[in-house]
């Protein structure tokens, strides 16, 4: 058994800035299907993502931004918006310090290392890149979300192999939230989501199974919350990025202190024709409660 993995519990699937070309983050990330890159930012980039978000999350929520920006999608109620706002779409575009991290040349080397270098980052036609603000309080329509592959969203359009990011303005932790993963399952055939929580139709033309093998998972994708065998939290600090593969067995746990957020921003890279699905970005819903 290969043990260079193993050096602590903490720096598990963690790279810092220097160690982004390297051999050893491309292994981990075909075993384990994630990484998270450390010092790879500078300071000053995340403090104007977390001031510009901020900015454009209050512009949505006091009617200054155009509808555009706002988001109902992923909302467990959708009246919750008047409220509060947990995502800020195609943030990019009102945020400059967005554009530069989602474009951030060294993280563009690694992504392309991962899954071609003709991959695209999500963009104006599609939901381009979100802002998102996990809370548990009363207010908030977005706390957590279950069980899902991100494939499993867009099963018929031909975009895969991809990566999704996260750039983490906070910390995460059990008490603000953190996300889950299963290390290796986005090498499964995972199938479609034939069934599904929130009984959202799944396409006609949805490839039947997602991931790089044709090896079966041991074990049904469970619908909600429930222990994975195998699952491990990632936790960040602030700063940090998460790429994840989007064959990937993820879910996000729930803040278990009531004032507590999580912030962060998230889109992806992907591959395929991208004029083709222009216009056309399917979305079949989590278990979001
Ligand atoms: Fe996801």
């Amino acid at each position: 058994m290969d043990l260079s993995v193993l050096t602590s519990p903490a720096e598990f699937g963690v790279f810092r800035g220097s160690e982004a070309a390297v051999d050893r983050l491309e292994d981990f990330y075909r075993r384990f299907g994630f990484v998270i890159l450390r010092d790879l930012f500078p300071v000053d980039l995340v403090d104007r993502m977390e001031t510009e978000c901020a900015a454009a999350q209050n512009g949505v929520l006091a009617g200054t931004v155009p509808e555009r920006y706002g988001s109902t999608q992923y909302l467990d109620d959708e009246t919750k918006i008047e409220k509060f706002v947990n995502y800020v779409e195609h943030v990019e575009e009102i945020a400059p310090a967005v554009r530069e991290a989602a474009t951030y040349p060294e993280l563009v080397t690694v992504i392309r290392r991962f899954i071609g270098e003709n991959c695209w980052l999500s963009d104006e036609n599609r939901i381009g890149v979100v802002y998102q603000d996990a809370r548990p309080g009363k207010e908030s329509g977005y706390t957590r979300i279950g069980w899902h592959s991100d494939w499993q969203a867009s099963p018929s359009l031909d975009i895969w192999p991809s990566v999704a990011f996260t750039f983490h303005l906070d910390g995460t932790s059990p008490a603000n939230g953190f996300l889950r993963v299963v290390p290796g399952s986005h090498r499964w055939a995972t199938p479609a989501p034939y069934r599904n929580v929130n009984n959202v139709t799944v396409p006609d033309d949805a490839r039947s199974t997602g991931g790089y093998t044709d090896t079966p998972p041991p074990f049904p994708m469970a619908l909600g919350f429930e222990k994975i065998p195998g699952e491990i939290p990632v936790y960040t600090e602030r700063g940090d990025i998460i790429l994840h593969d989007a064959y990937l067995w993820h879910s996000a746990a729930r803040a278990t202190d009531d004032a507590a957020v999580r912030r962060h921003v998230r889109s992806g890279y992907f591959n395929g024709d991208r004029e083709k699905y222009a216009n056309r970005y399917q979305f079949l819903k989590n278990a979001a409660r």
